[in-house]
This record gives C-alpha cells, structure tokens and sequence, in this order.
C-alpha cells in the first residue's frame, strides 16, 4: 500500500473520528478537519469526544507518530490531500426528509479549493441524488474534471466501532470511475486484505479469503447503505411483535428467538426483543428511504409499519409501568438504568431511554436516572431528570426500576441492596438483562419484555 495523504472533513464526528483514526492507523497521512473547534482542541491534546473502545489509544498512538493531525482549517487541509473523506452529519428534519446543510456547507467550502484533481470520498448516509446535488456545487467553482465522487457509505455499529472499521463485512465502493475505485482499494488494502494487526483492539483470526469489496453505480451503493440499516430495523420491529405474541399467550421471547436464530437461514443476531430501535442512524435511515420512495412515487407501506411498531414499544413499557403501579404514575419516583441508546457508547442522539423518560414525564412521574458514561452535563436539554451517581442513588425510594440501556454493569448489581431502597420492588426489564426467577426470589416484582412473568 502507498500512504495517501488524506482529509476528512467531520473528523470530529463519530463517524470521522473513527475513520481518522482507522485511516492514519493503517498508515495514511491524516488531517482531519471540523467546524467545532472545542473537538478540535480536545482531540489534538489527546482526548476524545466520543467514548468508544479503544479510540483514546489509538489517537494518541497515530498523534505522537504524526501521521494524523486535526484542524479547523479546511481550505489548507483540503490542499494538501490527495482523498477527501466527507463525513459530516445528515440528521433527519421533522418531515423525516434528511437534513443536507452540513453536506451541502462542506461541499460549498471544498468547492473554492478544488484546483486540482482529488477524489472526494462521500462517506455520510445521504439519499440517492445527493451526489449530483455535491456535483453541481463543485462544479460551479472548480476546474473541470478536477473531481471525482465515490460513495463509500459506512457501516460500522457505535461500541464496537474501530473494530468494525479495522475488521468490515464488506466495503461498499460505489462510482463510475475506475483510477477513482482502484485508488480507494490501495487506500484500504490492508483491511481487504487482511494483513493488519491493531495493537490493543481485539483482533478476529485472520481468515483466508479477502473482505469482499462491493463496487457498484453511486446509487446503488447508497441504497446498500439505506436497505441494509431497513433490514435490521425490520427485524427488530419483527421480534418486538413476536414479543408481543408471546407475552398473550405465555411463550417466552428468547426461547423463541433462540430456536429461530439456529436455521441458517435466520441466524441469532438483531433478533433480540427489547424497547426497539433508537440512535442516531436506524430510524434515521428508515425514514429517509421511506421519503425516497415516496417521493418516486412508489407506497413504501411495509417499512412504514416497521417504524409504527417501533413507536408502539416505547409506550407499551411505560404502559407496563402504569399497569404495575395501578394506574396513576403521576408523583411517583421511577429510576432509570441507562441512557445511552446502547451499551458501549455515550451516544445518546435519539435514544429511546430519553423516549420512555420523557414520555414518564407526560404522565407525571418523577425520573431519576443513572448511566454510566452519561455525565450530568449532556443531559442540559432533559434537566427534568435527576441524574444520579450510581444505580443504587437512582433506586432509592422508587416505586419502579426500569432498565433501558443494557449495560453490563446493571447485570451485576447488588439486587439485594436495590430491593431494601425501593419502596416498591417492581423491576421492569426491557432489555431482558437479568434472569427472572433470581429477581423473584429476592422478592421483585419482575417483568421483562415477551414473556409474562408476572402471571
Ligand atoms: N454514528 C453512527 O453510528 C453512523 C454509522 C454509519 C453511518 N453514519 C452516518 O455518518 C454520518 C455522520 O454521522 P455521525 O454520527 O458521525 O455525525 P456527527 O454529528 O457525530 O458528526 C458530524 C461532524 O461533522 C462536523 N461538521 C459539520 N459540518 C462541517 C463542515 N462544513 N466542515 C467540517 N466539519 C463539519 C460536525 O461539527 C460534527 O463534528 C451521517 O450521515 C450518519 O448517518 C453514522
């Protein structure tokens, strides 16, 4: 592999961190770029933003070799880079249509610095079409051909991050110029081919066969992208409503979903019944493919039901809740477990665990949560809720506990402890962490989700 010299504009993002990292980890010449210069100046003294495993490590390691630096200047950065990686946010607007500003102000400023020939990396989730709607704006200022566009979407899961970029399922390149496609397979030849080994990240077995490399037209590699997070949000929904089945007629959802998940043509994963899908992609993505097909005039009914039964599991736990205190929540002290919208992350953009908190809220409840990387001052927007420094401030004196985020910590809780600090022992289990004959032998009331224990 020959080093590229590289820039990734977000690069104090999630995704453009991970990437800046990965990239400058495997070798490259990094400089990545963010408008937010408080990232900026965090990340160049070595601490970053994010928690995810393994990122303090090796941002200090690819800062102290000086192969990755970070800036706010985009214009020289974009200069001396041969690739740029576009990595910046594509939130989802009201409507469910997906937000372009970020994409279209960083396409505006690489416009005035395109002078000569790079390849401009689309990394981002964006909609079929937003390539040409980048085109058109790098086009009006910069020299002919001076550009070429691959989408070269992402798909790497928050907690598990560096590994999913150092060690893919596949890498998706999607474009329609060949230099531009091999480029970008040199730049990521260590990956496909296996040969890397990351000092302090778990390390899978080396297989034999190369990561495959998926190369296609833009829109079909943006589709790749969207269908495969519908996918997995389908088959959440999926278990959530087997889950439901279950609890009316008493099966037990992860028996069920462990006797499916053995055919092959099922497997285990994503199968897990719980509050359903939250963070800042899945539902996200889901609503934009929706809107896509919409606005081609094509009735996208099936995903659409995937999202409203999604919306119907958070309310069915708070339902759970009010059923389990007769009723009236109003002035009654609920704790929360777990904010973040998964474990291993301090991610908590859409989080349904904010969800369930707020919808609490609406019915009068007094919250008090606890999470353990969540720290006081990222919840300025919910200050409703009193943020606790361990699970057991948060159980004290509650009339429920309820789990939200799965976090391995809350499985080895002193449960004896919570029992004599509550005022009610309810226990309700949403991401069916604990085992429930050992709850009710300490005395709970406990539920969890699609198995009714409480018969
Ligand atoms: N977070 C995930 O798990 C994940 C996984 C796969 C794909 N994606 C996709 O990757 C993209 C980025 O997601 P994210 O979660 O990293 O978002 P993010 O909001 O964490 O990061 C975006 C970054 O871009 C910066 N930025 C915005 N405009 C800029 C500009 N003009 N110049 C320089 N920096 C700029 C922001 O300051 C921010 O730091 C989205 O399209 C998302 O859908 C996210």
């Amino acid at each position: 592999m020959n080093p590229s010299k590289i820039c990734v504009i977000g690069g104090g993002g999630f995704v453009g961190l991970v990437t800046s990292l990965g990239l400058s980890e495997i070798g490259h010449e990094v400089i990545s770029v963010d408008v937010d210069p408080n990232k900026i100046d965090q990340l160049n003294a070595g601490k970053s933003p994010i928690y995810e495993y393994g990122v303090d490590l090796v941002l200090n390691r690819n800062l102290h070799n000086g192969r990755l630096k970070f800036s706010t200047d985009l214009q020289s950065s974009v200069k001396s880079s041969r690739v740029v990686f576009v990595t910046v946010g594509t939130p989802s607007l009201e409507s469910g249509q997906i937000d372009l500003s970020q994409v279209i102000e960083a396409s505006n400023q690489l416009s005035i610095c395109l002078d000569e020939y790079r390849i401009i990396v689309i990394k981002s989730t964006v909609p079929v079409g937003t390539t040409d709607l980048i085109k058109g704006i790098l086009d009006k200022k910069s020299h002919q051909d001076c550009f070429d566009i691959v989408s070269n979407p992402e798909f790497l899961r928050e907690g598990n991050a560096l590994k999913d970029f150092f060690f893919p399922s596949r890498i998706v390149l999607g474009g329609d110029s060949n230099g531009a496609l091999s480029i970008m397979k040199s730049i990521y030849e260590p990956i496909i081919d296996r040969s890397l080994f990351v000092d302090g990240i778990e390390n899978p077995q080396s297989g034999s066969t190369p990561i495959p490399v998926i190369q296609t037209d833009i829109a079909s590699a943006q589709i790749i992208k969207y269908a495969s997070n519908a996918f997995l949000a389908t088959r959440i929904s999926f278990i959530n409503e087997i889950s439901g089945i279950c609890e009316q007629v008493n099966a037990d959802i992860k028996k069920v979903a462990n006797g499916m998940g053995y055919d092959p043509r099922i497997g285990h994963s994503y199968l897990e019944a719980g509050l359903g899908f939250g963070g800042p992609c899945l539902e996200k993505d889901l609503n934009a493919l929706i809107n896509t097909a919409h606005q081609n005039g094509y009735d996208a009914a099936f995903l659409q039901a995937v999202l409203e039964r999604n919306d119907k599991q958070v309310r069915s736990v708070v339902n759970k809740v009010e059923r389990l205190l007769s009723a009236d929540i109003s002035n009654r002290t609920i704790g929360i477990l777990g904010l973040t919208f998964k474990p291993g992350t301090s991610d908590i953009r859409n989080s349904l665990s904010i969800r369930v908190i707020r919808e609490l809220h609406k019915r009068g409840a007094v919250v008090r949560a606890y999470d353990p990387v969540v720290k006081h001052e990222t919840l300025e927007l919910d200050s409703n809720i009193n943020h606790c420094d361990s699970a057991y401030a948060a159980a004290k004196n509650a009339d429920s506990l309820l789990i939200l985020t799965g976090w391995e910590e809350f499985l080895h809780l002193d449960y004896q402890r919570i029992y004599s600090n509550m005022s009610n022992p309810i226990i309700i289990d949403s991401q069916n962490l604990l085992t429930p004959s050992d709850m009710i032998e300490l005395g709970f009331t406990y539920t969890g989700i699609g198995a009714n224990t409480l018969k």
